[in-house]
């Protein structure tokens, strides 16, 4: 154990990062290991890196944007059937997974436990989860096949997630056959000065990393090996919080198979210029998400001839990769966005801070950040009122909550 703290001792004095150390004789055991395990896993060059970062001016300020192009999904004609032909064949071969990204917690929502477990409300109290695989089960029916499903967790929540499928028997899914949990990844959060944070567990202040390491993480975990054994080609990857999400739609991957690209996303027209939705563009010439934190407001109201929102195409999670594709993304880095946020921590005389305004920075890895590495994907125009629902505030702010997506699911499912 001396030979292994004394390494450890070495590589934070070399980083600046000794009080990681503190409060290392008043944890038991188990947590001195732990502390141990983490911090040799911590990127400090990398930490260090995304530390300087936060004090440069944003480098997308310098990038070339423009608007991308789209297919209507209703404005197809004749080539609608020529697609969804193409799709529900490929369907039906068994080359179709879905993926549901659920790393996140119901903060926002005011929701103690993964997002995913959250009732919105209806009659049935179904959760977010049960919602999803009822709509994998439906559309598996039409084509006769179980369409695997892959749902990516957090440390912080993959114990209790797979607690919550285990009570409810999986919804009818069978364990390792054709539903599969990964773990996403994550990185410590740091404070003004650079300095990674402890938390009151006396461990490093660990958040998830953002979606963008879904495609290393799927490569890692073996489960782009599992889907090719599986005879798998193509993977729609969603977020848990929309609970009108379209997994299986045999147009969107038609288009992709026919127009020879490995990346398919569905959009909408964003409802406002100022709606929390990023929007799809060309950045540098190569597609691209700009996310609503970013877009300037000249470029949020700018519109075109016809009157229509310049950049109105609103990402939706709802994206469809080619196996090779995410094989192809999970080997390249992607860039770092910094969140400054409120976190708990402890100080170095082991007392708890709970701060009142934003503290430390938080790194996230955007998945959209990756569309760039092919110059064309596909973007399908669909309604909103089929294929978005998202669940992210509470009630009280009025937008995208449990009331709202509630009544759009009603009213697309009948209910009412
Ligand atoms: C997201 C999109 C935005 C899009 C909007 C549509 C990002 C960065 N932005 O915004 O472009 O228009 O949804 O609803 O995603 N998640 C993880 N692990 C993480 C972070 C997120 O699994 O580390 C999952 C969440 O559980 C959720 C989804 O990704 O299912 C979206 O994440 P969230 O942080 O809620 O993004 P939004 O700000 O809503």
């Amino acid at each position: 154990m001396d030979i292994r703290i004394n390494e450890v001792k070495g590589v934070l004095k070399k980083y600046g990062q000794e009080h990681l150390l503190n409060h290392y004789e008043t944890l038991d055991e188990e947590h001195q290991k732990e502390l141990l395990d983490q911090i040799e896993k911590i990127d400090f060059d990398l930490v260090k890196r995304l530390y300087e970062d936060t004090k440069k001016e944003s480098k997308y300020g310098q990038d070339k944007i423009t608007p991308i192009e789209y297919l209507d999904k209703y404005k197809l004609y004749d080539d609608y059937k020529h697609y969804e032909n193409i799709g529900k064949k490929a369907i039906k071969e068994g080359k179709l997974a879905a993926v549901t990204m659920a790393g996140g917690q119901g903060t926002r929502l005011g929701h103690n436990g993964p997002k995913g477990t959250y009732d919105i409300g209806l009659e049935s109290h179904k959760s977010l989860f049960e919602l999803l695989c009822d709509g994998l089960k439906e559309e598996g029916k039409k084509y006769d096949v179980t369409i695997p499903w892959f749902i990516m967790t957090s440390r912080e929540n993959n114990k209790a997630t797979i607690e919550f499928f285990e009570k409810h028997k999986y919804f009818g899914y069978q364990k390792d056959r054709n539903i599969f949990f990964f773990i996403q990844g994550e990185l410590p959060m740091i404070d003004t000065e650079g300095k990674i944070l402890i938390g009151e567990d006396g461990l490093i202040k660990q958040a998830a990393d953002g979606h963008g390491g879904i495609y290393e993480s799927l490569v890692k975990s073996g489960m782009t090996a599992k889907m090719k054994q599986m005879g798998i080609e193509w993977v729609f990857i969603g977020g848990v919080d929309n609970c009108l999400v379209k997994m299986v739609d045999p147009v969107l991957m038609g288009i992709a198979i026919d127009k020879g690209v490995t990346v398919a996303c569905k959009s909408v027209v964003k409802a406002n210029p100022q709606e929390k939705v990023g929007v799809f563009c060309k950045r540098n010439g190569k597609p691209n998400v700009i996310e609503y934190s970013e877009i300037t407001e000249e470029m949020a109201e700018a519109r075109d001839a016809e009157g229509e929102l310049l950049y109105g195409e609103s990402h939706i999670l709802c994206n469809l990769f080619s196996v090779s594709a995410i094989e192809r993304m999970g080997a390249e880095p992607l860039p770092y966005h910094v969140a400054y946020k409120k976190a708990s921590y402890m100080d170095r005389d082991g007392k708890l801070i709970v701060p009142d305004s934003p503290n430390a920075y938080k790194f996230e890895a955007f998945l959209f950040d990756a569309f760039g590495e092919v110059d064309e994907m596909a973007v399908l125009r669909v309604k909103r009122e089929e294929e978005f629902a998202p669940v992210k505030n509470a009630d009280t702010v009025g937008v995208d909550c449990p009331k709202t997506a509630r009544q759009l699911y009603k009213k697309f499912h009948n209910l009412d």
